[in-house]
């Protein structure tokens, strides 16, 4: 019973003083819930009753005990010991060591995994894997024009990542060319259909190993879950679905204004403090770059590879007159996690140049596009800040 109840560790005791064992192990008992962790003496070995543990908590408590109690040298080994075996799961800030779902446990899942085979909807690709040079004049610029447009005169496979927030048709009130294509309230068959059009020339410019990753919130006015859409489109596409990040803005002023039916389940309207990025590969998962140019560091990367991000919404839409900017913090966080330092990053829907912003931050490349004139102005200002400002 106990063995299933704990994982059991032992450890080479031979020649501990007699007297101070059983005080050492005492002490150090105290320190955990036996339903937790224990230790026993068995003979010449030291046993380790394991269910779940903090491991800071531990090596606080066997150097406390290890330093009271001289001479108690197999204590010092319990560490490393519990540390070299896998654990299981987390609990809190505890490591868990037994007691996980046996029934979740995949039998042969390699084999498995072969046989159903990953990404099943983007292996017949056809990619190219050769890369081209982003030709100088795109290079660092802030371009106005219609995407589509502007990206036709790019080579295919010259470009990192692609980041970007494209328009909402919502309505918002975006700057002139206000056409049927970008007025930001058309219909939604030729909203999608643009869109489209411009993620395919995002594709064909995006190198092999490069990623798109779309900033989109469901339109849940109109009851269209857009991150679905362009999702599937993605994917019908061949691209890899790498997964999604859940931008917490933690906006709850959005949370009181409409109730829908109120106190019915006739029809309830639901809220949302978030956004998505949804992130896609061209080809493969994994992106060739020097581990020299990897410029995040572990700490954020353990915290941003949780998929959920929680940064408040840009504040100084009125400061830059554009209504619906993302906060550079967004795009820094995509630029270290997704590509290296050097990389070409291109935003189709630009805006007044957050993402450029953030990558000559950051030291990327970019190319940011936006068919509005003001937009333009406003991002080639901001950039040329930035310079001046020699950051
Ligand atoms: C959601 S905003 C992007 C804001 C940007 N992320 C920022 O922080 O400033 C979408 C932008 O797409 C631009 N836009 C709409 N249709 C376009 C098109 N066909 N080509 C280029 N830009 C377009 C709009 O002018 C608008 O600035």
């Amino acid at each position: 019973m106990l063995t299933e109840k704990y994982r059991r560790i032992q450890l080479n005791a031979a020649g501990m003083p007699d007297v101070n064992a059983d005080a050492a192990i005492t002490a150090l008992n105290n320190h955990f819930d036996p339903e937790d962790f224990f230790v026993t003496r068995n003979g010449e070995a030291l046993e380790v009753w394991l269910r779940q543990v903090d491991l800071n908590a531990l090596s606080d408590a066997v150097k406390t005990v290890f330093t009271k109690h001289d001479g108690f040298g197999a204590m010092a080994g319990i560490l490393p010991a519990v540390e070299g075996i896998r654990s299981y799961g987390i609990n809190g800030n505890k490591r868990l060591y037994v007691g996980y779902n046996k029934e979740r446990k995949v039998v042969d899942r390699k084999e498995k995994e072969r046989r159903r085979g990953k990404h099943y909807y983007a292996n017949d690709h056809g990619f190219c894997r050769q890369g081209n040079p982003l030709p100088h004049a795109f290079v660092d610029r802030m371009v106005c024009g219609d995407s589509e447009d502007v990206l036709k005169q790019l080579p295919d496979n010259c470009i990192d990542l692609v980041f970007t927030s494209p328009p909402y048709n919502f309505g918002l009130g975006y700057q002139e060319p206000r056409d049927a294509n970008n007025g930001d309230a058309t219909d939604w068959e030729s909203y999608f259909a643009k869109l489209f059009r411009v993620f395919d020339e995002c594709i064909r410019v995006l190198k092999y190993g490069g990623r798109i990753i779309v900033n989109v919130q469901p339109l849940f006015s109109d009851y269209i879950p857009s991150h679905h859409v362009i999702s599937n489109y993605f994917m019908e596409r061949r691209l890899i679905w790498k997964g999604e990040i859940l931008w917490e803005k933690n906006n709850y002023n959005c949370k009181y204004t409409a109730w829908g039916s109120w106190k019915s389940p006739s029809s309830p309207y639901l809220k949302y403090t978030w956004e998505f990025l949804e992130v896609f590969c061209k080809g493969d998962l994994k992106k060739s770059g020097k581990s020299i140019n990897a410029d995040i560091d572990a700490e954020s990367f353990k915290e941003w590879v949780m998929a959920k991000w929680s940064i408040a919404p840009e504040r100084r839409m009125q400061e830059f007159g554009h209504p619906a900017m993302f906060p550079e913090e967004l795009a820094r966080r995509v630029m270290l996690l997704f590509s290296f330092r050097g990389d070409t990053v291109l935003d189709p829907f630009a805006g007044v140049g957050t993402t450029c912003v953030a990558a000559r931050r950051n030291e990327r490349r970019f190319l940011g596009i936006d068919s509005a004139r003001e937009y333009c102005a406003t991002a080639g200002a901001r950039l040329k800040s930035i310079q001046t400002q020699g950051l």
